[in-house]
C-alpha cells in the first residue's frame, strides 16, 4: 500500500515552547458530511480521562459525518484506536489489539482502521507501525483531531495509507460536537498539554504546550450542561492548578471553580493537580464551594527528595506535607488519593522507605501506583539503573499492600453513615442492586432495580464497608 505522509512525528519539535497557540473554531465541510451514512464506527480508547474526552469529540464529528455507532467493534466501517502511551505495558495492549483487528480486517478489507492519541506522537511508535502494521489505513495524533473528516476521506479516495502527526505546541478547538458517554456526568477539559516535563514523563511530547480554555467558554460549557440535566462536571487538564498562567491574566483556577460553582452544577471535580502549583485559594474554593466535592487526587509520586529533584517535581516531601496539612484543615473529611512510581532509576530502598513513610503520614484513600517504565526521547531514559526487575516488583508489592489498608480504611469511616450517591446505573455486584459514587468518590452499591434513580443523588445508609467499595440500603 502507498502512504500519504501529510506529516511525520518529531521529538523535537514537540519539546518546543515558542508560539501563541491558536483557538480553532470547529467546522465540517459539506463534502464530508455524508461519507459515514449508511456506515458504522467504533473508537477503543486507552489511557486518562483526556484521551475519553477527546473520543467523545472523535466520535462526535464521525457522528456529523453520517456513522453510527456498531454493535460489534470487529465488524465495523471504521474502527479507530484511541491510544496511550504513558508506559510500556500501556503501548503492549495496544499492539495486542492491534492483532486482533489484523484478523477482523482480513475477513472485511474494506474496513478502515486508524491510530489516534499519544502513541502516533512518538517517532518510535509511529515508525514501528509504518514498517510492522501495514493492515492500519489512517495515523494521527491529539493535535489533529479536527482533520479527521479529511483525513478519513483522503483513505477512501486514494485508498493510501494516510499519516498526518503535527508535532508541537498544539492548538485549542471549540466548539467540535460531542457524543458524551453519560447524561449525568461530563467532563469538561479547562486546559490542555502540559510543560512541567517531570523527567521520566512523555506527555509534554505528546500533548504539547500548557493552554487553557478561556474561562467563558468554560463557564458557557457548564451552564449548558446543567440546563441539560447534567449533575457532576469532571474539570480536566493534566495540570489543572495552572489554569489561566499561559493567558497572563491574573484569573486563576481558584477562580474558576468559584464561578462555576454559581451556575448550578451539583458537582464538581477536577483531575489532575499538581502539588507545586496548589495553591490556597484553590483550597480556600474548595472549602467554600458547596458543589466542589471534599476529595482530591494528588500525584505526590514520591516521598523521597533527591528522587522527587531527579523527576524534576520542583517540591519537597515537606512542602507536600503542608499542603496536605492545608487541604485536611480548610476540607475536613477530606479524601485524598495519589499516584506513585516506584523504581525510579537508581532508587534506593531507603529512598523507597520515605515513599512508604509518606504514604502513613497522608493517609492516603487510595493510588495508582506504577513500575517506573522508560520513555524514549525523556530526560531520565538516559539514567543509569542498577535495581532489578525483581526488586522493582517486590517494591510495588510492598507498597500495594499498604495503600490497599488505606483504601479499607478511608471506606471503613462511612460504616453506619449516610452518603448521597449519584447514581451511574445497574451495578456489576449482583442481581437487584445498583452503584454509584459518593461525594468523596467511594463507589456505592445499594439494593434497588429502579432504574429511573440513574442520574439522580439519593441517600444511602452504608452497612458494610469492603476495600473497593461500600454496600448500603436506600434511605426513604
Ligand atoms: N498529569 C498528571 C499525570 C499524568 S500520567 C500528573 O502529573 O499528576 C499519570 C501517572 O502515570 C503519573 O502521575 C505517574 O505516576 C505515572 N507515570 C507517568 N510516566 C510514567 C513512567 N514513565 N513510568 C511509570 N509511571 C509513569
Ligand atoms: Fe507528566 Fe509531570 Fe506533566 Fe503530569 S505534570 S503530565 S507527570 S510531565
Ligand atoms: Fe496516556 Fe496520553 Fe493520557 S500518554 S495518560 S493518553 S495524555
Amino acid at each position: 500500500m502507498k502512504n500519504i505522509k501529510l506529516a511525520m512525528p518529531n521529538f523535537k519539535e514537540a519539546r518546543m515552547r515558542l508560539k501563541e497557540v491558536p483557538t480553532i473554531e470547529y467546522e465540517m465541510k459539506d463534502e464530508y458530511k455524508k461519507l459515514g451514512i449508511g456506515k458504522t464506527y467504533h473508537v477503543f480508547t486507552y489511557g486518562c480521562q483526556g484521551n475519553e474526552a477527546d473520543s467523545e469529540v472523535i466520535s462526535g464529528i464521525l457522528e456529523q459525518m453520517g456513522y453510527k455507532r456498531g454493535d460489534d467493534p470487529y465488524t465495523c466501517d471504521v474502527v479507530l484506536l484511541n491510544t496511550c502511551a504513558i508506559r510500556e505495558n500501556a503501548e503492549n495492549r495496544i499492539w495486542g489489539v492491534l492483532g486482533n483487528l489484523k484478523g477482523a480486517k482480513r475477513e472485511n478489507p474494506d474496513m478502515l482502521i486508524g491510530i489516534c492519541g499519544c502513541m502516533p506522537q512518538e517517532e518510535n511508535a509511529t515508525k514501528r507501525l509504518l514498517e510492522t502494521y501495514s493492515f492500519v489505513d489512517l495515523i494521527f495524533g491529539t493535535h489533529n483531531i479536527n482533520s479527521l473528516p479529511k483525513l478519513i476521506y483522503q483513505a477512501y479516495l486514494s485508498k493510501a495509507k494516510v499519516v498526518e502527526v503535527i508535532s508541537g505546541e498544539g492548538s485549542i478547538l471549540e466548539h467540535a460536537p460531542k457524543i458524551r458517554e453519560s447524561h449525568h456526568k461530563a467532563w469538561v477539559n479547562i486546559m490542555y498539554g502540559c510543560d512541567e516535563f517531570c523527567t521520566y514523563c512523555i506527555v509534554p511530547y505528546t500533548r504539547g504546550k500548557e493552554r487553557s480554555r478561556s474561562k467563558d467558554e468554560i463557564i458557557a460549557e457548564v451552564k449548558e450542561l446543567v440546563l441539560n440535566g447534567y449533575k457532576e462536571v469532571t474539570l480536566l487538564g493534566q495540570n489543572v492548578n495552572a489554569y489561566g498562567k499561559d493567558l497572563g491574566s491574573d484569573y486563576t483556577f481558584g477562580d474558576l471553580l468559584y464561578d462555576l460553582d454559581k451556575t448550578g452544577i451539583e458537582r464538581i471535580r477536577y483531575t489532575t493537580s499538581h502539588p507545586r502549583d496548589l495553591d490556597m485559594k484553590t483550597i480556600m474554593a474548595m472549602a467554600e464551594c458547596k458543589s466542589v466535592m471534599p476529595q482530591l487526587h494528588l500525584p505526590v509520586q514520591s516521598g523521597d527528595n533527591e528522587i522527587l529533584k531527579k523527576m524534576n517535581r520542583k517540591y519537597t516531601y515537606e512542602e507536600y506535607m503542608q499542603k496536605i496539612e492545608a487541604l485536611k484543615k480548610a476540607v475536613p473529611g477530606i479524601s485524598i488519593t495519589t499516584d506513585i512510581i516506584v523504581g525510579f532509576p537508581n532508587e534506593t530502598e531507603e529512598q523507597f522507605q520515605n515513599t512508604l513513610k509518606l504514604v502513613r503520614n497522608v493517609g492516603y484513600e487510595g493510588a495508582f501506583t506504577f513500575i517506573y517504565s522508560k520513555r524514549e526521547g525523556t530526560p531520565a531514559a538516559k539514567m543509569e539503573d542498577s535495581i532489578s526487575d525483581e526488586e522493582k516488583r517486590d517494591r510495588l508489592h510492598r507498597l500495594n499492600e499498604l495503600v490497599n489498608a488505606g483504601y479499607l480504611k478511608g471506606n471503613q469511616r462511612f460504616l453506619n453513615k449516610e452518603v448521597l450517591v449519584l447514581v451511574d446505573g445497574e451495578s456489576k455486584n449482583g442481581e437487584g442492586m445498583m452503584c454509584g459514587y459518593s461525594e468523596h468518590l467511594k463507589l456505592t452499591h445499594f439494593k434497588s432495580n429502579d432504574l429511573s434513580l440513574i442520574g439522580k443523588i439519593v441517600k444511602v445508609r452504608v452497612t458494610e464497608a469492603k476495600t473497593w467499595f461500600l454496600i448500603g440500603e436506600l434511605c426513604e
